[in-house]
C-alpha cells in the first residue's frame, strides 16, 4: 500500500523539502497550508517530480482548532513544518 504523509506547512522552505523528499520516495503527499488556492505557493510544489496525481492541498491554520482534520485524514504520518510569523506558545497552537 502507498504511504501517505501530511505535511503541515508544506508551502514553506523546510516543508517543501519534506514534500519533495516524500514524492521522491513515491509517497502520496497531503499539503496543509492557510490558502490552498494560492497558486503562487502551490505551483512550484505541483511541478515537482512525481507530484502529478500524488499531491493534494488542504486548508489549515495553526490557531484554528481542528482545521487540520481533513488534511490529516488517512495519513500514515504527519510532519509539522509550519511556524507562525509571530511565535506563540505551544498551548496557543491547536493542532
Ligand atoms: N529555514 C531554515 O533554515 C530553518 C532551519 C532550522 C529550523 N527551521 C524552522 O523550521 C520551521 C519552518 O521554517 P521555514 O524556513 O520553512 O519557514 P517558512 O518558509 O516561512 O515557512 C513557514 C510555513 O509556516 C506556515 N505558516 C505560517 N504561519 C502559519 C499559521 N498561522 N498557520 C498555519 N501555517 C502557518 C506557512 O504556510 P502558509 O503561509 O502557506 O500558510 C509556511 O508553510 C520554523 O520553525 C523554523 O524556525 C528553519
Amino acid at each position: 500500500m502507498t504511504t501517505t504523509v501530511c505535511v503541515i506547512g508544506g508551502s514553506g522552505f523546510v516543508g517543501s523539502h519534506v514534500v519533495n523528499a516524500a514524492l521522491q520516495k513515491g509517497w502520496k503527499v497531503r499539503v496543509a497550508m492557510r490558502n490552498p488556492n494560492d497558486e503562487s505557493k502551490t505551483a512550484c510544489l505541483s511541478a515537482l517530480p512525481n507530484a502529478k496525481g500524488n499531491i493534494e492541498f488542504f486548508a489549515g491554520e495553526l490557531d484554528k482548532k481542528g482545521s487540520y482534520s481533513e488534511a490529516i485524514k488517512g495519513s500514515d504520518a504527519v510532519v509539522v513544518a509550519a511556524f507562525p510569523e509571530e511565535p506563540k506558545s505551544a498551548t496557543q497552537m491547536r493542532i
